[in-house]
Formats: C-alpha cells, structure tokens, sequence
C-alpha cells in the first residue's frame, strides 16, 4: 500500500487570490461592508488609546484584522475562527503583519476557547458576519466570557445581522428586499457563497484542511434563529457591559458597540 501524497504547498500569491475573491464574494451579500468597516474603525479610533490589542471573533481569512492594523500601526490582534481553510488562507495570504497578529483555532461555542488566545485583557472585541453564527445561548456565554476578557473601558464592536424583533415581520421583509435592490451585483450577479466555497475545495493545497472542515464546520443552515438587536443589547447587560448602542446601520445590518 503506498502512503498518501502530500498535497502541494499553498503559494502566499494564490492564499491572497482566495482571499481577494472572498472580499468581492462577501461584498454580493454586504454592498456596504468596507462602510461598515470604517464605521468600526471610527469607533476604536473614539474609544481607544493608539496602542491597543484586540480579538477578533470569527475572523475567517482577516478581512477585518487586516483593516484595524492598517489603521492602527501601534495595534496588535488576536483572530480566532474554527475553520481550518479560512485560517490557512489568513495565516499565508494575510501573515502576522510584521509580528503584530496571531491565528487560533477555536470554537467559539465552547467554554476553553479563550485559554487559546493571549494571555490578559485586551482592549477591544470586534467581529463582522459571524456572531449570528451562535445560538441564544452560545452568545449569552460568549458575552459573559469577554466581559472577564475586555478591561473596563473596553469595547465589543460588532458588524452583523442584528435583527428586527419577530413581531415586525413587515420590516422584516423590507429590510430583505432593500437588501437585493441596494447590491450592486444583484442578487444573482458576483460569485456566490456557495461557489466560493466550492472552488476553494478543490484547491489541491487545501486538502487536509478540506477533510478537517468536513469533520469540525458545521452545515451554515443547521444553526438555530440567531438573537435579534435587542436580544443581543439584553445579553450585554446581564454580562456585565454598562452600555450598548447602534452606531451604524443600513436596515438590520448594524454595527453595535457595547462599553465593558
Ligand atoms: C461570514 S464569515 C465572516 C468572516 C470575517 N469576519 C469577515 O467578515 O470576512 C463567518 C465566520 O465566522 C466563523 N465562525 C462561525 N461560528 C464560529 C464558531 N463557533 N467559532 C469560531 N468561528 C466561527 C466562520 O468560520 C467564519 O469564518
């Protein structure tokens, strides 16, 4: 019997191809994402000192982690995510940035997750697209978690889907359709996430991690109906977090901070 091959190494050019193609194929979804950016941007810079250290939750291949530390030259950053093909994609295509970030693999649904970043408080939790990811009570842990992980003072800055209450169905529906109508692509047009996700399997270099993702990632659709906004300003407080508040927003897509 012969041992299997290896797969081939991952060049750093063809890491930031996929990398690239995840940016356009998450702005079909978010016309507004680099918008949605800059607003968290602003907000560190408001809250925060020049030199700060920050998690980024469900950071995937560093979208977001690479804008802060473009921003912010003195920052240092934490990116955890649980999947093994976007962390590869970020640790080759994206790096350390001269030393200033650090990958871990971890899931935030469970308890230890924190023991794998860096030791101490950090300044700043920031995260876009993900934490809708997390059920109920996955989020209410999670928030109990960082208000012991964030100093006082800190800050959680999250760009995601924060929901219109159930009852408000008709806005809802609105909020959908503005949705479509407000993408330049359209809804059919760009690379979907679908077809992302099932070029980036073939890539030969990605095999082990292709294996690995089928055994930990869990189908997107079997997660249960996330928070909505005023779930999520509620979770806060009984976490411990003095203030929450909308700072940006296009229909249900928000950026909501919350002050330890
Ligand atoms: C839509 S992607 C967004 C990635 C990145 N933040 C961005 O804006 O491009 C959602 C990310 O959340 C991560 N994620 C979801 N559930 C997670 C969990 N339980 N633990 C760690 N990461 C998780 C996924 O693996 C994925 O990378």
């Amino acid at each position: 019997m012969t041992a299997p091959s290896r797969p081939p190494p991952l060049r750093v050019a063809r890491a930031r191809e996929w990398r690239r193609r995840w940016d356009r194929q998450q702005e079909r979804y978010l016309p507004d994402r680099e918008e949605r950016f800059h607003a968290m941007l602003d907000v560190l810079s408001a809250a925060l000192p020049a030199r700060f250290r920050f998690l980024d939750l469900g950071a995937g291949c560093g979208s977001l982690s690479e804008r802060v530390l473009h921003e912010f030259p003195l920052a240092r950053g934490a990116a955890v995510d649980f999947d093994p093909i976007l962390l590869r994609l970020g640790r080759v295509g994206l790096g350390t940035v001269g030393g200033r970030l650090s990958w871990h693999e971890a899931d935030l649904r469970k308890p230890g997750w924190t023991r794998t970043v860096p030791a101490g408080r950090f300044d700043a939790a920031v995260s876009t697209t993900a934490l809708h990811w997390l059920a109920p009570a996955e989020l209410n842990a999670l928030y109990r978690t960082l208000a012991r992980r964030l100093r006082p003072g800190g800050v959680l800055v999250n760009g995601d889907h924060l929901a219109y209450p159930a009852t408000s169905e008709r806005m809802r529906r609105l909020a959908r359709r503005a949705r479509w109508e407000s993408s330049p692509a359209g809804p059919s047009g760009g690379e979907s996430w679908r077809r992302w996700w099932r070029e980036v399997q073939k890539e030969p270099a990605l095999r082990e991690e292709v294996e690995l993702r089928a055994d930990r990632v869990p189908p997107h659709h079997e997660r249960v109906p996330p928070l909505d906004l005023d779930g999520h300003r509620r979770a806060l407080a009984r976490a411990g977090f003095r203030a929450s508040e909308v700072v940006w927003s296009r229909w249900e897509n928000r950026v909501l901070v919350a002050v330890r």
